[in-house]
């Protein structure tokens, strides 16, 4: 569960954003990709939900390159190949409550089960995290106590990173750096996007305002793709403040297009990262404004089937994809979106774009729950009734991707995709990383 306490590490991260790790953030928009498949004397290893760790490891191998390192998602990574191993960075965050990203889910059993002795190796641990979880860094904890379990020696202390802190971020880096006898990255500073457009895009609806706003760079366009994400450096209450937001729009819109909801506390009082960027922020104005790919939530077959699911803001990570496959017709496979939103008369947001994607060719079939209606319903309610049609996208090779906010939604949505699909089916989506989430 998220605790709410108010915590001493966000203005130490934020302000050290705009100047310390943003050296190495910068190559966190390439994911990175797996490296040669050689006898490595160094391995770089990573298991992350939403680009962060991947972005990292990426960066840290790029710093590691005299050593010709090989980088590899953690659940790539066999026994042999570890066994094999004299080094190893690991760089590995923590989702849901404790556990492993979705990529890697059951690969610690995995290598366990095959108990290797690791008395070869020697490793450095990032366990990247949030405090205000109360299991923090709880998946690289464990992580590490297999390592030491089986034999392996640390070269450093594990690192605990909380929300990424770009200072802690930055000392890594040296430290590494020193065992490793390489340069840290040079610092960059992160660009800056100016606010060109802002839209209330739910004006009457019960739940929580919700606004697109749309972003241009004041260097080049860079390019990204459907799933990525855009990290934000605001000014906060205590100093600044880093915030993520799903991207809903493609490069070639011209534009990074966000989805927000306004969100507030039970005082009514506007939470500081969408309270400024929905009421403070004028258009015009600019802000620090990162990009990151977000490996996990990208589209890897157009032509195959795609579930999106999802409420609210959560519209931002469906819609990317759902443009994506717009520009990919004829190519693009059959698209379908549950929805839940409040409203029925004021939260049928982008209904007029997504009714122009089907009229495009898209073959896009759309399902709204709306639980302020009448008979009041909720995504999960949609898929419970579309559970046999859901059944046969996945066995076709369907991916569903499901995004938007883990309190209210997301449990219930797995639990019933889960008894939907029957658990063979499910096993066969999870192993196969047919689920894609940006959950937050
Ligand atoms: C990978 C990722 C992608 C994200 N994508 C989006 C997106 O596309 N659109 C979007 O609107 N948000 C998105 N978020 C959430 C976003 O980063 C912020 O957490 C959110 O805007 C609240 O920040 P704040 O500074 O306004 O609130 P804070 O000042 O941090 O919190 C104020 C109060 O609001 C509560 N609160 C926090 N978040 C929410 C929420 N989402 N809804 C209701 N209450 C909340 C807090 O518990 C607290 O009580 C994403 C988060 C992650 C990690
Ligand atoms: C839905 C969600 C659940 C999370 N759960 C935890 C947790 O249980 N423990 C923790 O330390 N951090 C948790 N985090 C924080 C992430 O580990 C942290 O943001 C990290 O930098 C993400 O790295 P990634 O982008 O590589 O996934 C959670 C974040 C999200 C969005």
């Amino acid at each position: 569960m998220m605790m709410l306490s108010p915590d001493p590490w966000s203005w130490l991260m934020a302000g050290a954003t705009a100047f310390g790790w943003a050296g190495l953030s910068w190559h966190c928009l390439r994911p990175p990709r797996a490296g040669p498949r050689h006898e490595a004397d160094l391995l770089i290893l990573w298991a992350s939900q939403s680009g962060t760790a991947a972005g990292l490891a990426g960066a840290l191998a790029e710093q590691l390159s005299a050593l010709s390192p090989r980088l590899l998602p953690l659940d790539q990574l066999s026994a042999t190949d570890l066994q094999r191993a004299r080094r190893a960075v690991f760089v590995i965050a923590t989702t849901g409550a404790g556990e492993a990203p979705d990529h890697t889910s059951g690969a610690l059993e995995r290598l366990q089960k095959a108990v290797p002795d690791l008395t070869q190796l020697s490793y450095a641990l990032l366990a990247l995290g949030d405090r205000r979880y109360a299991d923090f860094c709880g998946f690289g904890r464990r992580l590490e106590v297999f390592l030491r379990n089986h034999g392996a020696r640390d070269l450093l202390p594990r690192a605990e990173i909380d929300r990424a802190c770009p200072a802690a971020l930055a000392r890594i880096s040296r430290d590494l750096g020193k065992v490793f006898g390489a340069a840290p990255l040079p610092p960059q500073q992160p660009s800056r996007w100016r606010l060109i457009a802002r839209r209330h895009i739910n004006p009457g609806s019960p739940g929580g305002a919700l606004y697109a706003l749309r972003f241009q760079p004041e260097a080049m366009m860079p390019d990204w793709q459907a799933g990525d994400i855009a990290r934000l450096t605001l000014p906060g209450e205590a100093g600044p403040v880093a915030r993520d937001y799903s991207l809903a729009s493609l490069p070639e819109a011209g534009w990074a297009e966000l989805i927000l909801r306004q969100v507030r506390d039970a005082q009514g009082r506007t939470g500081q990262g969408s309270g400024y960027l929905t009421r403070q922020l004028a258009i015009g104005d600019t802000v620090p404004l990162q990009l990151r790919a977000n490996p996990g939530f990208r589209a890897r077959d157009h032509a195959a089937p795609m579930i999106l699911i999802g409420n609210g803001s959560g519209m931002a990570g469906l819609l990317s994809h759902l443009r994506a496959r717009a520009a990919a017709l004829p190519a693009a496979g059959t698209c379908r979106l549950f929805f839940g939103e409040r409203s029925p008369a004021h939260d049928r947001i982008f209904a007029d774009e997504l009714a122009s994607l089907q009229a495009c060719g898209l073959s896009l079939q759309i399902e709204r729950a709306f639980s302020r209606a009448e008979t009041p319903r909720y995504v999960q309610d949609l898929l419970h009734n579309h559970a046999a049609s859901l059944r046969e996208d996945v066995k076709g090779g369907g991916h569903i991707f499901l995004c938007g906010r883990r309190e209210g939604m997301a449990g219930a949505v797995l639990a019933c995709l889960r008894a939907g699909l029957g658990e063979d089916l499910w096993q066969k989506l999870r192993t196969e990383n047919r689920l894609h989430q940006d959950v937050y």
